[in-house]
């Protein structure tokens, strides 16, 4: 038995967030630039190596995994590392294994991603209306996505819409959007934006708080706290009228960090210890080197360098604490 991963702070780290790739099919303005300088091919782990650090991380007690990108579901055969993680359910210390997608490659992995034991998928849209679908997501076509989300409901899988709140953009599409997702049993959470990256516009101009956002939902309907049970960072309402689950991801409003439960591992094998931060420790030699205990010190290493909290700030002309995309690190 293998010590469990506890921070500098005396946090107990039981989460991972695993980006399995930096490329997407879309372009969300405020996700990435225009002309996205992606990572070589030649740069990334092997999904076998990515399931070694998998193993290594869930030996020190990491019950949570969760696939992310860029868009997972474009990296080539990753369908067989999901697979590999979804058999290792029940039979290690691994409990769940979760994967954010864009809901676009749906159609055609839905059924395989269900038989995988995955149970619920985290799927991101920021508005029902084409057009702004298509502006925000730099040419995206909502019909693929639509049709990726009623692929997985009919594969059985659990969905939590994932929206980012964007000042100007999808703010007046909000409720119509809570009320679709409700009335289709998804949850839905909103996501403050955060600065990561450099995506060349000032972030003031689509920063939109959702503490403001709350009271406008709040003019028309009745929204009544949950308790804070998922030990992940959204902080879950009812609204009694439509009967669903609405959450609020609020990094800027309402910080959250005191109960940070995760760390981050990039497709090159770069563990980041916190999104809002540059620090990270290096696994890649020694995942490839397999030197026996080389990747268990590298996380002993990783724990006393977690920070506290990110520094996010989003006033006008304040400069992103991070330039590597979001797409690098998985949102
Ligand atoms: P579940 O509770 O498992 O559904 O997941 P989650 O809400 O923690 O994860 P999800 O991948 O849906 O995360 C949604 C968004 O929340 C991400 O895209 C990030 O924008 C944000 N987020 C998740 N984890 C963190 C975190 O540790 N720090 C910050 N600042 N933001 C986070
Ligand atoms: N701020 C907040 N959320 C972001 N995402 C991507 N970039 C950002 C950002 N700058 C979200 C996406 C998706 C998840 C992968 O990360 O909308 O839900
Ligand atoms: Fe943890 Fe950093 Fe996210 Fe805060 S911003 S919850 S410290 S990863």
């Amino acid at each position: 038995q293998k010590p469990p991963l506890v921070d500098q702070f005396g946090r107990r780290i039981t989460y991972l967030r695993l980006s399995v790739t930096d490329r997407c099919d879309l372009r969300c303005v405020y996700c990435m630039k225009a002309r996205p300088d992606f990572l070589p091919r030649s740069e990334l782990l092997s999904l076998e190596e990515l399931t070694i650090l998998c193993d290594a991380f869930i030996a020190r007690g990491v019950t949570k995994i969760r696939l992310t990108g860029g868009e997972p579901l474009v990296r080539k055969d990753v369908l067989s590392l999901i697979e590999n993680l979804g058999a290792r359910l029940g039979k290690t210390g691994l409990e769940e294994v979760c994967l954010t997608t864009n809901a676009t490659q749906l159609d055609k992995f839905a059924g395989r991603i269900a038989d995988s034991g995955i149970e619920r998928l985290n799927i991101s849209l920021d508005t029902l209306e084409p057009e702004t679908f298509r502006t925000l997501t730099r040419g995206g076509d909502i019909q693929k996505t639509l049709s990726g989300i009623a692929a997985a409901q009919a594969a059985g899988l659990r969905i939590k819409i994932n929206t980012v709140a964007l000042r100007g953009t999808n703010d007046r599409h909000l409720p119509d959007l809570i009320a679709w997702a409700h009335g289709q049993g998804h949850d839905l959470s909103l996501i403050e934006v955060m600065p990561v990256g450099e995506i060349g516009v000032d972030r003031a101009t689509q920063f939109l708080s959702l503490a403001e956002v709350r009271e406008t939902l709040e003019a028309r309907w009745t929204l009544t706290d949950l308790p804070d049970t998922t030990g992940g960072p959204s902080r879950y309402v009812r609204i009694e009228e439509t009967g669903g689950r609405l959450g609020f991801i609020s990094p800027l409003t309402g910080n959250f960090c005191a109960g940070c439960n995760r760390v981050r591992l990039t497709c090159t094998g770069q563990l980041y210890m916190c999104l809002g931060k540059n620090g990270s420790v290096d696994l890649r030699d020694a995942v490839r080197n397999e030197e026996p205990g080389a990747v268990d010190a590298l996380l002993d290493e990783a724990m006393s360098a977690k920070p506290l909290q990110h520094d996010f700030d989003v006033s006008p002309g304040a400069k992103s604490p991070v330039t590597r995309d979001m797409a690098r690190t998985g949102g």
